[in-house]
C-alpha cells in the first residue's frame, strides 16, 4: 500500500501585522500560523474588526507583514500565486462585462487572440453566456460578483483569496453561489482560502473552517469538516453538520464575549 504525500500550497508562519499611525501601533495579527494543502478549500471566520481582511491581504502580498512569513511551497516564482476577490466587485462602470474580465490580461499585454480565448473560458465558467456585453450597471449583485470572480481566475492564480464574496447577497442568491462556487474549485482545482461571516457557508464549503479571535487576531480553532463531497444541500441537515455548527458557534461566542472592541 503507498501512502501519498500531501502538498502544501500556502504556509503562515507567526504573521504578525501592527499599523503604525500618528496614535500609536495597532496590533493586528498575532503569530497566526497555519499551512493549506494543495487545492484544498479553506473558510476562515471570526469576529468582525478582527483582522480576518488584514490576513488575506498580508497573504495576498498587499501587506508587509511585522512579523513571521508567508511561504508558497513549490510554486514558480514567475506564477500568479494568488488572486484575491474583495467583498465589492470593484468592476469598472464604463467597461462591459467582457472587457471587466480580460482587463488584467490587457495590463499583461497578452496576445488579442490568447486574451479572446481565455476571456470568453472563462465567461462560460462563470455561467455568464450572453451577458458579454453587458455593463455592470445591468448586473444583478450575483452576477457582478461572478465577474470579479473571472476577472481574478482569468489570471490563473494558484491560490484563491475570497473576502466575503457573497455578503451582500440575500440568502438563497448566497447558497446558489457557493454551489457555483463548489463547481468552479472542482473544475479548476484550486486552493482556496475564503473569508465569510457565515458558519453554515463555511461548513457547507470547506475542508477546514479556521477561527480567529478579537483583535489582536489569534487562531484557536482548526475545525476539520468531514462531510463527503460533493456537497448536497441534504447535508445541511445531518448530524456531523449541525455538531460542527455547534463547536463553531460555541467557539465564536466564546471569542467575542465579553465584546470587542473595534
Ligand atoms: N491599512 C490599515 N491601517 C490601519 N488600521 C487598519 C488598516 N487595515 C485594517 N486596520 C485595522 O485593523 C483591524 C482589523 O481590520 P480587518 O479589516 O482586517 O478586520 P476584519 O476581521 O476583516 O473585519 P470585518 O469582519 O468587519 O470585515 C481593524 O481595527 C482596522 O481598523
Ligand atoms: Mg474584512
Amino acid at each position: 500500500m503507498t501512502f501519498s504525500t500531501t502538498e502544501i500550497a500556502l504556509e503562515v508562519n507567526d504573521l504578525e501585522v501592527s499599523f503604525v499611525d500618528s496614535d500609536g501601533s495597532l496590533e493586528v495579527l498575532d503569530k497566526i500560523s497555519f499551512s493549506i494543502e494543495r487545492n484544498a478549500f479553506v473558510c476562515i471566520v471570526g469576529p468582525s474588526g478582527g483582522g480576518k481582511s488584514t490576513l488575506l491581504r498580508a497573504v495576498a502580498g498587499l501587506i508587509q507583514p511585522t512579523g513571521g512569513n508567508v511561504l508558497f511551497p513549490g510554486m514558480a516564482e514567475d506564477k500568479a500565486q494568488t488572486g484575491l476577490v474583495f467583498q465589492k466587485p470593484n468592476l469598472l462602470p464604463w467597461r462591459t462585462l467582457r472587457d471587466n474580465i480580460s482587463l488584467p490580461l490587457e495590463i499583461d499585454q497578452r496576445p488579442e487572440a490568447e486574451i479572446s480565448v481565455l476571456t470568453q473560458e472563462m465567461i462560460r465558467l462563470v455561467g455568464l453566456e450572453g451577458f458579454e456585453k453587458a455593463y455592470p450597471h445591468e448586473l444583478s449583485g450575483g452576477m457582478a460578483q461572478r465577474v470579479a470572480i473571472a476577472r481574478c481566475l482569468v489570471q490563473n492564480p494558484e491560490i484563491l483569496l475570497l473576502d466575503e464574496p457573497f455578503g451582500q447577497l440575500d440568502a438563497l442568491t448566497r447558497e446558489r453561489m457557493g454551489d457555483e462556487l463548489l463547481r468552479i474549485w472542482n473544475e479548476r482545482r484550486k486552493t482556496v482560502l475564503m473569508v465569510t461571516h457565515s458558519i453554515s457557508e463555511a461548513i457547507f464549503l470547506a475542508d477546514r473552517v479556521l477561527v480567529l479571535t478579537c483583535r489582536p487576531a489569534r487562531l484557536i480553532m482548526d475545525l476539520p469538516i468531514e462531510l463527503p463531497r460533493p456537497r448536497a444541500d441534504a447535508m445541511r441537515y445531518l448530524p456531523e453538520f449541525t455538531e460542527a455548527a455547534r463547536l463553531l458557534h460555541a467557539q465564536l461566542k466564546d471569542t467575542t464575549v465579553p465584546a470587542c472592541q473595534l
